[in-house]
């Protein structure tokens, strides 16, 4: 075990068990950093009532009975009965370059491996690839990495929205068009301006708008020549998430799509299961669910729309099929759905149903992560000036052109000063979505992703490539600099503490899928680097000293390269 909250916290535990009892054994220990030591356990506080002697009576008792001689250097009673502890030098020297040399970098594995879905990205075929889409994305991207570098089995399934009557609407507007022009649209990204036209043709001609009905039942019904075109159309629009995708370098492949048309089959089960079970009524003619606790307005309770009354199928019934699929079929333990926030109330009723159909148990969690909305600069839906949705490979190019001038200064030849770009223009972006808590709004805003200062991604991938040219520079290989670590300055002492956090770090964004713990964790070893860099000289030391500041400084780069990976912050050979 490598973060020292938990060293401690473990060491505390057996205190509490032996001062108080094995019923106290497992009582939270408290520990929380402090100001006066490295850590304190609040404990005593809590504990006094429950044992009735005085707080600090019960943090004497603790202190007398904690065993940690090897790994505190001091354990005190200040205040009321707070105790602090403060890490041995040697302890903390000793774990750093343990954490150096794990391969794993001091992350721990999850045991027993968990199967993890992530439900992640899932754009619509047939709608607008919005911003919002983009935060799905990246922060789904970051989760399924984290899983996997945890050692759990992680399954992506890109939810897109592939299906639904709006298909008839957009065949007929194909046939209309061409195919062939059509296509070459959609792959380039055109296809919230193709579905506008054809909603547009739909409001205003009656004669498409009954041909477009009348698709419907055609495609839905398996009709060759309809699904065909549907097929084109997915294809095509597919083509185009995958551009967007490689811009960003997320991890998603055709072989993670599971789109709502693929449960299309198993939709009829899915309504004769639930009414076989009695989770599903008819109701004014639609199959719904009622699940407990949901009411709307005059208290009525809400229906979750199974079947509708015309004997179609919708999201809801696609959402109840995928729970069921997820845990019998991909046989999952945890299900995240990285979805904007405002499909809150939906997941809610969906896991609900799913519970009372015996499709979700305690064995299997499903956890809606929201993902909050991304705003323009007016506090509005982030839009293009002209009002439209904006295209996001657009976007994302503008991204990389803002970024090639944050670094037109630098002395790069053509070719890398283009690489550099996308790779600085990429990141910022991701970790502007990135460092903010998911279910919170955010302004997307170029010139505060981009700055070269504060709690940004080039900060990060600027630190990054800056310590990787200590190496360069001293002309020497951070492969090699692990033989010794010492604490002497202040500075080094807080730059292996912080170091050591890794690990749990990781463990966190895991457990509270927040990939902005992580975000928080880099920017501050990042700033306890530069602490520390301030203050001691690196190459031109005196052994031992120069090895050590070495290795830190090895640690420093392992934990801030794998952090990014983490994030999928790309990192820039120059900067
Ligand atoms: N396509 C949906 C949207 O754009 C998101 C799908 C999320 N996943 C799910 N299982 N419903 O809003």
């Amino acid at each position: 075990m490598f973060d020292p909250q938990l060293v401690l916290a473990e060491r505390v535990q057996q205190a509490l068990g032996s001062a108080f009892g094995s019923e106290y054994a497992d009582a939270d220990p408290l520990i929380r950093p402090s100001q006066f030591a490295d850590y304190q356990s609040n404990v005593a506080l809590s504990l006094a009532k429950r044992v009735r002697r005085s707080p600090r009576d019960v943090a004497q008792a603790l202190v007398d009975a904690i065993k940690a001689e090897d790994v505190c250097a001091s354990i005190e009673i200040s205040g009321p009965g707070f105790v602090n502890l403060t890490l041995r030098d040697d302890w903390i020297a000793a774990h750093a370059l343990r954490q150096l040399t794990d391969p794993e970098l001091g992350i721990e594995p999850n045991t027993p491996a968990e199967t993890v879905v992530v439900d992640y990205s899932a754009p619509n075929a047939a709608k607008e690839m919005h911003v919002g889409h983009l935060r799905t994305t990246i922060v789904g991207d970051c989760l399924a990495r984290v899983h996997e570098r945890l050692g759990d089995r992680v399954i992506r399934q890109n939810h897109i929205g592939d299906w639904g009557t709006q298909f008839g609407m957009l065949i007929e507007h194909l046939l209309d068009l061409g195919e062939k022009s059509t296509l070459a649209r959609l792959a380039a990204g055109e296809g919230n301006a193709f579905y506008q036209e054809a909603r547009a043709k739909f409001d205003a001609d009656p004669v498409f708008a009954e041909r477009s009905r009348r698709r419907v039942p055609l495609l839905q019904g398996g009709d060759p020549e309809s699904l065909r075109l549907w097929q084109k159309f997915i294809d095509e629009t597919v083509k185009y998430f995958n551009r967007v995708y490689g811009q960003l370098g997320v991890t998603l492949t055709d072989a993670d799509l599971a789109g709502e048309s693929m449960y299309n089959a198993m939709l009829d089960e899915t309504c004769a299961e639930l009414e076989r079970l009695g989770v599903a009524t008819m109701s004014e003619g639609a199959l719904c669910v009622f699940p407990p606790g949901f009411t709307g307005r005059d208290d009525q309770p809400l229906p979750l729309i199974i079947r509708k009354s015309d004997g179609g199928y919708g999201y809801a019934t696609t959402d109840m099929t995928a729970v069921r699929y997820r845990v019998r079929d991909l046989k999952a333990d945890r299900m995240l759905y990285v979805v904007g926030a405002d499909q809150a109330l939906h997941f809610q009723m969906i896991f609900a149903a799913a519970r009372q159909a015996g499709w979700l148990t305690d064995a299997a969690s499903a956890e809606h992560i929201k993902i909050g909305m991304v705003l323009g600069a007016d506090g509005r839906k982030f839009r293009t000036r002209s009002g439209e949705s904006v295209q996001l490979s657009a976007l994302l190019d503008e991204a990389v052109e803002r970024a090639s001038a944050v670094i037109a200064d630098r002395d790069f030849g053509e070719a890398d000063r283009e690489k550099i770009a996308r790779t600085v223009g990429m990141g910022a972006v991701k970790y502007a979505d990135l460092s903010v808590s998911h279910d919170s709004e955010y302004v997307f805003d170029f010139d505060r992703m981009l700055a070269l200062t504060g709690d940004t991604g080039p900060y990060l991938q600027y630190a990054t490539t800056r310590i990787r040219s200590i190496f360069r520079k001293g002309g020497l290989d951070p492969e090699q600099a692990r033989g010794t670590i010492e604490i002497g300055d202040p500075t080094e002492r807080a730059l292996a503490l912080q170091l050591l956090g890794f690990g749990a770090t990781v463990r966190q964004v895991g457990e509270t899928s927040e990939p902005h713990r992580l975000c928080a964790y880099l920017y501050e070893t990042a700033s306890a680097y530069t602490a520390f860099y301030e203050k001691c000289q690196v190459l031109n030391t005196p052994e031992p000293v120069l090895s050590s500041r070495l290795a830190l400084t090895a640690l420093t780069l392992g934990v801030l390269e794998t952090g990014l990976g983490l994030l999928g912050v790309p990192i820039p050979e120059r900067m």
